[in-house]
């Protein structure tokens, strides 16, 4: 039986995510930036839009904006173009064809930053120069370790917002361990949890994935 377009898109996020390893979700990227966007509209993608309202939400003094992740610049996009962000906006991500795909949207992106996000979630930019961190779709496995969390925290102002997005499935150990990792940010008092939400990511074409969407402010 030929394979529906949903069915086709849904193969190159599996593919992207559950792969076995780093190296080959990186290969996935890279073969897929092209058809990305049609992709995300197939599956009517969510969590973009559901992280920008939260940034229309709650950011709406920022001036200082980064996308970890970034991608094709999805969120970026809509922050710019749906809730009018005007202010500085750096995308990050390892991979470059997708950063190549962001810079096609010419939206007005001040520093376009290839960097790999390990454990440790030091990145390399100076610490507490943003007003806002932006993390879509790469809290998944074999993408952003939950680890990294804490220290890109760092790399926020005091009072700064992290909006995230990750799979809201309670029997996959990575999403055990990113809550245990947002609680643990809690419980030290290094972030406070403002806002969360659960949503279905890619509702009407394939309704069984949940994912949730937090803002957390650092403190
Ligand atoms: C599912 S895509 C999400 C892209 C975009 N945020 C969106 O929602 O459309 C994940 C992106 O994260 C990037 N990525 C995955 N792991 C990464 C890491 N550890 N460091 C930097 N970028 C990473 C991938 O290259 C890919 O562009």
């Amino acid at each position: 039986m030929e394979e529906t377009k949903v069915e086709a898109a849904l193969n190159n996020v599996h593919a992207a995510i559950f792969c076995d390893n780093v190296k080959d979700s990186q290969e996935e990227y890279s073969g897929w930036c092209d058809s990305y966007d049609k992709d995300a509209d197939t599956l009517n993608y969510q969590s973009p839009p559901q992280a920008a309202k939260m940034f229309g939400k709650y950011c709406k003094d920022a001036t200082t904006v980064l996308d970890v992740g970034s991608g094709t610049g999805k969120a970026a996009q809509l922050i710019r173009e749906e809730y009018g962000y005007d202010g500085d906006l750096d995308l990050l991500d390892f991979n470059l064809n997708m950063l190549q795909q962001a810079d096609n949207k010419k939206l007005k992106i001040r520093n376009f930053i290839q960097h790999w996000v390990d454990d440790t979630g030091e990145l390399p930019v100076k610490e507490g120069s943003y007003d806002v961190i932006i993390c879509v779709g790469s809290f998944v496995p074999n993408h952003i370790p939950v680890t990294a969390m804490r220290g890109m925290l760092k790399s926020l102002k005091h009072g700064g917002a992290m909006i995230l997005t990750t799979r809201n499935t309670k029997v996959v150990s990575y999403k055990l361990d990113f809550d245990r990792v947002v609680q643990s940010m809690i419980d030290a008092k290094e972030a406070e949890l403002v806002d969360k939400e659960e949503y279905k990511n890619y509702p009407g074409a394939y309704d069984h994935v949940l994912n949730v969407v937090l803002v957390l402010r650092k403190l």
